[in-house]
């Protein structure tokens, strides 16, 4: 949760604007406040910050005019302490000496707050960051230097986190972590260190992957790391990342969301072209092949695709999954974990840490982690036994899409493989795709109007389609802050159908196998006068029952649910922008979210 970056330059400079643009590229990690600091050869710390998004601030606060040799910029993403001003982060230590921000969560603030008080130290917020901050000030005052002080506070500091320090009077940048990700960058005259790759990769290519129990130290053109243990130096190579930033810009889309949607067909493609060639899958397959349990784990979206996943693999591979999420895996399911089970961990960004928590606490029982990840070099990834790549690019938007997309082909891939079944009719799909979202575009803009104004919505699907209709629920909510309940649409009349009076909109999302059964319930919805809309292949049976169909390509039972997402994607999207709302950074949320 939250963001950091720091950067060291050779000389004093206008860092702001790289402090800003920085703080762009990790905004979808939090965007409840914002703040930059920066240090300056006369041994002054000039630190702004507020409640607000980066723009909005760094324009009020005058965030671009900054200068210094050394700068910091957080994003929050609130846990401990309100948004405010006082909370936002970095924080200052009781001197204004050191400077410091956070992203994770430190477990034991309340406790060390009550002790860096008793010790006298001046404590300005209820924020977890500024822990971390008197943490290194309580050894600093003790007359450690600042190497030593940080291996002290390393050991005081509980929870998952990453951290980024200065003090004045030196020409470092100091950090760590525990749990959370943590990138160095070396580049001509600077270094730089962040929560992420894409916020450095546009000033070098050059990184350092920091690991838990190490110590950065940042100088201009120079990264040392450091053990916490001792203090001995680690020897790591440098590495060259080759990836294309073109990912992270909108490319002419007014929103990430909209972008990350249109990209669906070619990273389909894209990811068939990898998994025919890759002999990973063969690795998968045989390890879930061969599993006593096979536990499919995943959270929100992910856990979604984990859903459609246990059908496919029943269907297609007569092989029982059990899909379940992140940290109901500990109580549900870990208690009967044994060697021999093996749990496939789903996540776009490889660092959620309800997942990874689950997959930590199978692994103690002898579970055999898999990874199924966008973010190449996540913690989820070092954690696989084996992993496939989503192949999906940057994700920048909150609202999960295309990872959405690639998550179920995946499953239908590995479920086709294991089964014994070609997968040749797959390479149809990314034009399907395409098809959907030009025949999809005009029907959502003409419901827009009517489904703007309404706080309540279900949708509601059976069998391939359950799982879709639980996603396009999720995203409608996600970005549109209305409710939106998904369901199994045969459970709709076990309770929810009382809901239903004049007008009520309710979504069906059909299989072509599932015609006769969604049509019963969508004449409970109707005769009680509900307005029942549906997306499926085009049928005499579905339209003549229902006020609106967008009718889908014929593909099939297999695929279907890969292309109904498509609509209910666009939908949300388009009710959110109706709203009022910007879909990419959605109130409350962020897309990483590495605390419990
Ligand atoms: O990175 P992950 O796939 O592990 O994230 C899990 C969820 O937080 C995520 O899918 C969330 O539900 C999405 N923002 C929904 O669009």
């Amino acid at each position: 949760m939250c963001g950091i970056f720091g950067i060291v330059t050779d000389r004093e400079t206008a860092l702001g604007p790289t402090l800003v643009e920085a703080g762009r590229r990790l905004s979808y990690r939090g965007y409840d406040s914002v703040g930059c600091a920066t240090l300056r050869p006369d041994g002054t710390i000039d630190l702004r910050k507020d409640v607000g998004r980066i723009d909005e601030v760094a324009e009020r606060l005058g965030f671009r005019e900054m200068r210094g040799t050394r700068g910091i910029v957080q994003l929050r993403w609130a846990t401990f302490g309100a948004p405010s001003q006082l909370n936002a982060q970095p924080h200052l230590d009781s001197d204004g000496d050191l400077v410091g921000a956070h992203n994770g969560n430190v477990v034991n603030n309340v406790e060390l707050r009550a002790q860096f008080l008793a010790e006298g130290m001046t404590v300005r917020s209820t924020n977890d960051g500024e822990t971390c901050v008197h943490a290194v000030e309580r050894y600093v005052d003790r007359g450690y230097p600042m190497l030593e002080a940080i291996r002290h506070a390393y050991r005081d500091l509980q929870g998952d986190y990453a951290f980024v320090i200065g003090r004045v009077g030196e020409e470092r940048l100091y950090a760590f972590k525990k749990g959370s990700g943590l990138v160095a960058g070396i580049a001509d005259g600077a270094a730089v260190v962040s929560s992420d790759l894409p916020s450095i990769l546009p000033l070098t290519r050059r990184v350092l992957r920091v690991e838990d129990g190490e110590i950065v130290v940042l100088e201009p053109g120079r990264v040392e790391l450091r053990r916490v243990e001792d203090g001995s130096l680690v020897f790591r190579e440098v590495e060259t990342v080759t990836e294309s930033m073109e990912e992270a810009q909108k490319g002419g889309y007014p929103h990430f969301m909209l972008k990350e949607i249109h990209e669906q067909p070619e990273r389909a493609r894209e990811l068939l072209h990898l998994y025919d060639a890759s002999p990973h899958v063969e690795a998968m397959v045989a390890r879930m092949r061969a599993a006593r349990n096979l536990y499919l784990v995943g959270c929100g979206t992910s856990y979604h695709a984990c859903l459609l996943g246990a059908v496919y693999l029943a269907r297609l591979a007569g092989r029982p999954a059990i899909p379940v999420l992140g940290p109901q895996f500990i109580p549900q399911c870990v208690p009967a974990v044994g060697p021999g089970d093996v749990g496939l961990f789903v996540s776009q960004s490889g660092e959620t840490k309800d997942v990874l928590l689950a997959l930590e606490a199978g692994v103690a029982r002898g579970l055999e982690p898999l990874g199924l990840l966008n973010v190449i070099g996540s913690t989820l990834m070092y954690k696989s036994r084996v992993y496939l790549p989503l192949a999906c690019g940057y994700e920048i938007s909150v609202p999960a899409t295309k990872t959405f997309l690639n998550q179920a082909l995946a499953f239908l891939y590995l479920a086709l493989r294991m089964g014994g079944h070609p997968t040749a009719f797959l390479q149809g799909l990314p034009d399907l795709l395409a098809e959907t979202l030009r025949s999809a575009e005009p029907w959502v803009e003409g419901l827009v109007a009517d489904l703007a104004g309404r706080d309540d919505l279900y949708c509601l699907g059976y069998g391939l389609t359950y799982p879709i209709a639980l996603e396009g629920a999720l995203k409608m909510k996600e970005v549109t802050y209305a409710h939106c309940e998904g369901m199994l649409s045969t459970e709709f009349k076990h309770g929810p159908l009382s809901a239903v009076h004049d007008g009520y909109p309710v979504l069906f999302v059909c299989g072509p196998e599932d015609v006769p059964r969604i049509v019963s319930g969508v004449n409970e919805v109707t005769c009680r006068g509900g307005r029942a809309i549906a997306i499926g292949e085009e049928d005499d049976r579905l339209r003549a029952n229902v006020h609106d169909l967008l009718p889908l390509p014929r593909a099939g039972p297999l695929l279907n649910p890969l292309l109904a997402v498509v609509p209910l994607q666009l939908l949300a999207y388009k009710l959110s922008v109706a709203r009022g709302i910007d879909p990419d950074f959605p109130r409350n949320l962020s897309k990483t979210l590495t605390v419990d």
